[in-house]
């Protein structure tokens, strides 16, 4: 998945993990939501008969051995809160000592839902809003003026609140010209951290949403020349790791610090859906990211096995990552963005690193 962190707090930054460590963990815990946003990668699954972790399968996870050392767990879904055992993981995880992080829409995390939650041990909530506009949120979410009215009342109190507060956003064309608005408005409401995801689907669905990749230089470049004249901090964590071949990033890299993460995906993340599938990507439960089943397994059998040291592996087949100076760092860019938009399905070359590395892009600069 291709993340840009802009850092408000200078405390919050990402660490740099080690690939073959296990240490992120994302758990799909249900398949109900309250919302439909177009571009939603976890969208074939909401309509499906409703699907709720097993507790069981939770505390199966928790005691594995793999998993013991990992430090972050992240609860995703669906909706966490419509998940039916909430509470009950949260007491879980607080016994085994985990302090778990939540991705919300935020429309029912109410006070005192929240309390409950720094009293469970809950690490940080991460706040889906893609937009200020209520039009736009009918449009893209398709969720009501009240519901968007009560995420911006439900974050204004968990700004209050002890937990770090995180706000991301899926870049799509219906808020490119909104972004910059949205991450001043979260720095001058006090949050942590504000993440753009730029939009990768999990299949070719909503496509026309994706925001051109000519256009993404600009948009970045804008981006970051607003975030360092809003705020002082000047940290990007950043997982597009061939961006050092563009023009933008030599133009910031000495001005802001980004520093360039790997994507995950097998290497050190690994994602379990509600019903105990595991992937190696957070956005996809295609067969080609599946690499074991925890009604079957276990995750310390899934971890090591063939399946997944293969995924971790497979940029050592993409021809053009295989003589590529970067590809121990970077691994080849964004699995899920290869498979759904590129030409030779899990092993086509990544469209951002294709489009960064192009000549084209070098020479005629942002008019491509
Ligand atoms: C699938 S949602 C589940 C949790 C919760 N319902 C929410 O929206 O925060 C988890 C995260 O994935 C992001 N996301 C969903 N679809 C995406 C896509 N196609 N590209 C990038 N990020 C996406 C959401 O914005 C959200 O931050
Ligand atoms: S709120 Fe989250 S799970 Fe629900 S449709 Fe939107 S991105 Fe998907
Ligand atoms: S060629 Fe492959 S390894 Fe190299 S930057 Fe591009 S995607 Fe990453």
């Amino acid at each position: 998945m291709q993340k840009i962190k802009f850092r408000f707090n200078e405390s919050h930054v990402d660490s740099f993990n080690t690939p073959g460590v296990l240490n992120l963990m994302f758990l799909d815990l249900t398949n109900q939501c309250n919302l439909r946003c177009l571009y939603c990668f976890n969208q074939h699954l909401l309509d499906l008969s409703p699907s709720h972790m097993e507790i069981a399968l939770l505390e199966k996870i928790l005691q594995s051995k793999v998993t013991r050392k990992a430090k972050n767990w992240f609860f995703s879904g669906g909706e966490p809160l419509r998940y039916r055992y909430l509470d009950e993981a949260l007491r879980l995880f607080q016994k085994f000592g985990h302090h778990p992080k939540l991705a919300t829409n935020g429309i029912e995390l109410k006070p005192d839902v929240l309390d409950k939650w720094v009293e469970l041990g809950v690490q940080s909530v991460q706040f889906s809003l893609d937009t200020l506009n209520p039009s736009v949120f009918a449009e893209l979410n398709k969720g009501t003026g009240k519901n968007h009215r009560a995420i911006l009342e439900n974050l204004k109190y968990a700004v209050k609140s002890p937990l770090r507060v995180v706000v991301s956003s899926v870049l799509t064309k219906a808020n490119a010209k909104e972004i910059s608005d949205i991450m001043r408005f979260c720095c001058d409401a006090g949050i942590d951290s504000y993440t753009l995801y730029p939009n990768v689907p999990a299949a070719k669905i909503h496509t026309d949403l994706i925001v051109p990749l000519a256009q993404m230089p600009d948009v970045i470049d804008g981006l970051i020349k607003d975030y360092q004249e809003i705020c002082s901090t000047r940290v990007i964590d950043m997982s597009i790791p061939c961006i050092q071949f563009s023009d933008v990033y030599a133009k910031w890299k000495d001005k802001v610090a980004i520093r360039l993460h790997a994507c995950g995906a097998g290497q050190y993340n690994l994602k379990i859906t509600s019903e105990g599938k595991v992937s190696t990507c957070i956005c996809q439960d295609a067969p080609e990211f599946i690499v074991g089943d925890l009604r079957l397994q276990d995750i310390d059998e899934v971890w090591d096995s063939v399946e997944n040291r293969d995924f971790r592996s497979l940029y050592r087949k993409i021809p053009e990552c295989r003589v590529c100076p970067i590809q121990a760092e970077c691994r080849g860019g964004c699995r899920n963005e290869a498979y759904v938009l590129g030409r030779n399905g899990i092993l086509s070359l990544d469209p951002h690193c294709e489009f960064f590395k192009s000549s084209a892009y070098r020479k005629e600069g942002r008019n491509v």
